[in-house]
């Protein structure tokens, strides 16, 4: 049976506080996409989030906090971390950081959430749900997206209510409504654990802002070979078949075929190369990134419910929200396992 999603009113907020505390998995609205959260302290529900997701153990959780101050206290802060944080939190901006061996915490982050790393992805976001969710909570939050793992990330509650029900998430006690996601796209991660930055997963804050904030360049790291990909060194830019949607997906596609649904992207000419498509929806007729992206996963989910038996997609423009874009379109087209 399907959860159904309720209105993340103050009252329901607290609810889901509650449930948090006592171990059960609550989803919420961020401003990326929306959050499948759990009680980082408490290993049980932890690995209720791996369970429900369907997630390898080896694939690290973040912690999402509300109060920046709180990273200091179980992360070093390098100086570059101080100065991306000042920037860009609260925000979509996730860093990478060392854990501090003498945390200075009232309570202890489940090992479970860095999948046994030394390192721990910490992020605060800046939607008003899930900070005032946070605070009721009054702990630390392990908050992976809220999608069955590999598929595409949920950026409604609709779609959360879709990808888990009482089979295969028992724990999840309510979902908080707070309709469509602003950007629609993943926050980015940074590994800033030294002062030379490094992209793992392209995202809500262009690369151009966090590379102008650092004041200087950052450094992809090169994928891992296949058979690395099952090793607990893996970062999240590195697992290759991710956000993907049920139907195969071909990209840099300009004239779609009849048996194709295509997702469009900026103005078609009046030839119209599209018109041939089984189904057609445009992520912005405008050309506008952020809208684009802000579309990508809710019309790959329509996509893979329309007509056409693959999904063909238009090129889309390498630069800002472009490079988040196309990263997870290039995800969504690899070869699954
Ligand atoms: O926008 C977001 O970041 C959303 C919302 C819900 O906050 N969350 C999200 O979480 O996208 P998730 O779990 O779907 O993706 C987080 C990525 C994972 O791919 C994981 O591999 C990586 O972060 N990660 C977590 N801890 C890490 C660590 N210590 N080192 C490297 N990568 C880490
Ligand atoms: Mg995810």
């Amino acid at each position: 049976m399907p959860l159904p999603p309720v209105a993340a009113t103050p009252a329901n907020i607290d609810r889901a506080a509650a449930f948090l505390r006592a171990g059960q998995l609550v989803a919420f609205p961020t401003e990326t996409v929306y959050g499948l959260g759990a009680d980082a302290t408490n290993s049980q529900a932890v690995a209720e989030i791996f369970r429900s997701k369907g997630r390898p153990t080896f694939n690290p959780l973040m912690v999402t906090i509300a109060d920046p101050a709180l990273a200091a206290d179980f992360a070093e802060l390098t100086p570059l971390a101080t100065r991306l944080a000042e920037a860009f939190w609260p925000g979509g901006l996730t860093l990478v950081l060392n854990k501090r061996p003498d945390p200075a915490l009232g309570f202890e982050l489940s090992d479970l959430v860095s999948a046994g790393l030394q390192s721990v992805a910490v992020r605060v976001p800046s939607h008003s749900v899930a900070r005032a969710l946070l605070k009721a909570t009054g702990r630390p939050i392990a908050a992976p997206s809220a999608n069955r793992s590999g598929h595409v990330s949920a950026t409604t509650a609709q779609h959360v209510a879709t990808d888990f029900n009482a089979a295969n998430a028992p724990a999840l006690a309510i979902i908080l409504d707070d309709g469509p996601c602003l950007f629609g796209l993943e926050s980015t991660i940074i590994d800033a654990r030294t002062e030379a930055p490094l992209l793992l997963r392209p995202g809500a804050v262009t690369v151009e802002a966090i590379e102008e904030c650092a004041g200087c360049q950052i450094a992809v790291p090169a994928p891992a070979a296949a058979s690395e990909q099952t090793t607990s060194r893996t970062s999240p830019g590195q697992l290759e078949s991710h956000y993907a949607p049920a139907k195969p997906v071909r990209l840099n596609v300009t004239k779609p075929t009849s048996t194709q649904a295509f997702l469009a992207f900026g103005k078609t000419p009046p030839s119209q190369p599209e018109a041939s498509a089984a189904t057609v929806i445009n992520l912005s007729e405008k050309g506008d990134l952020l809208e684009a992206a802000c579309n990508l996963f809710a019309s790959l989910r329509a996509l893979d419910q329309a007509a056409g038996s693959s999904i063909a997609v238009a090129p889309i423009p390498e630069v800002g929200l472009g490079r988040a874009i196309n990263d997870r379109l290039r995800r969504a087209a690899a070869p699954r396992p």
